[in-house]
């Protein structure tokens, strides 16, 4: 199967594609081809001295999101409509917000718009056929990155297209120790997008790093 990352190159995206690549054929999508490339090369170099025999493939977002059946969103909040107006052919693709919509002011603070939340916007955006999910929202970039580390994290997925929701599900099933919990339809995602505010003010105010979560 071919996961496409829109953004593939920024903090999420890099340890994404790197945990992902050895079960999956990964395209790291960018605005600039040099920059994809110069990240697969650095990411695929990772990959080789840990003895995997996989490759991360650089494209533009375009081609991400064209030559794979699972599309990441991995950008900012601030550049979400932006982008999906210069991008196509959504239709029939699994597409994954991991998108926290939060601003960091006195403490972090969720901040979705009229929708509710960010991937409320992505449905809102992209055609009716594209089978939108939200998930990862609450996976520090610096944990996908440590490939040292396993991932113990618990990961709430939520959306309105059930076969969707489940193939995303084993998709991050297969992944470290990640273990997939189904949240329910799209109209959850605002509550598990503002985990990621919490959990970062509770980083702040206890001094710890990079904190998750699990569900027991
Ligand atoms: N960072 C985390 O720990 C974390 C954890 C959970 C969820 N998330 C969510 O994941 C998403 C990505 O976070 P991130 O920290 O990886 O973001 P980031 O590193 O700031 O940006 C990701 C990528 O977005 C693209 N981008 C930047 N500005 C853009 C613009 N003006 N228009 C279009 N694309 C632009 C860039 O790719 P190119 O320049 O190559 O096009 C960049 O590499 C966010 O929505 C965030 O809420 C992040």
């Amino acid at each position: 199967m071919k996961i496409g990352i829109v953004g593939g190159t920024g903090d999420i995206g890099e340890g994404m594609a790197m945990r992902l690549a050895p079960h999956f054929d990964v395209l790291v999508g960018s605005r600039e081809k040099e920059k994809a490339e110069i990240s697969c090369q650095q990411g695929n170099e990772t990959l080789k001295k840990r003895g995997h025999e996989c490759y991360l493939s650089a494209a533009s977002n375009q081609k991400a999101i064209d030559d794979a059946e699972i599309v990441i969103l991995a950008i900012p909040f601030r550049h979400l409509a932006g982008t999906l107006e210069t991008l196509h052919g959504f239709d029939d693709k699994i597409v994954v917000s991991p998108i926290n919509p939060m601003e960091k002011r006195e403490f972090f603070v969720f901040v979705p718009p009229p929708e509710g939340s960010a991937a409320l916007l992505v449905k809102k955006i992209l055609p009716e056929r594209a089978r939108v999910c939200s998930a990862f929202n609450t996976i520090a970039a610096n944990k996908w990155k440590a490939l040292d580390e396993e991932l113990v994290y618990s990961v709430p997925v939520c959306s309105d297209d059930a076969a969707a929701k489940q193939q995303v599900m084993k998709v991050i099933n297969t992944i470290s120790k990640l273990q997939a919990f189904d949240a329910g339809p799209l109209a959850v995602s605002a509550m598990v997008e503002s985990l990621t505010p919490l959990l970062l003010n509770i980083a702040r105010y206890n001094r710890m790093r990079d904190v998750g979560i699990q569900f027991r």
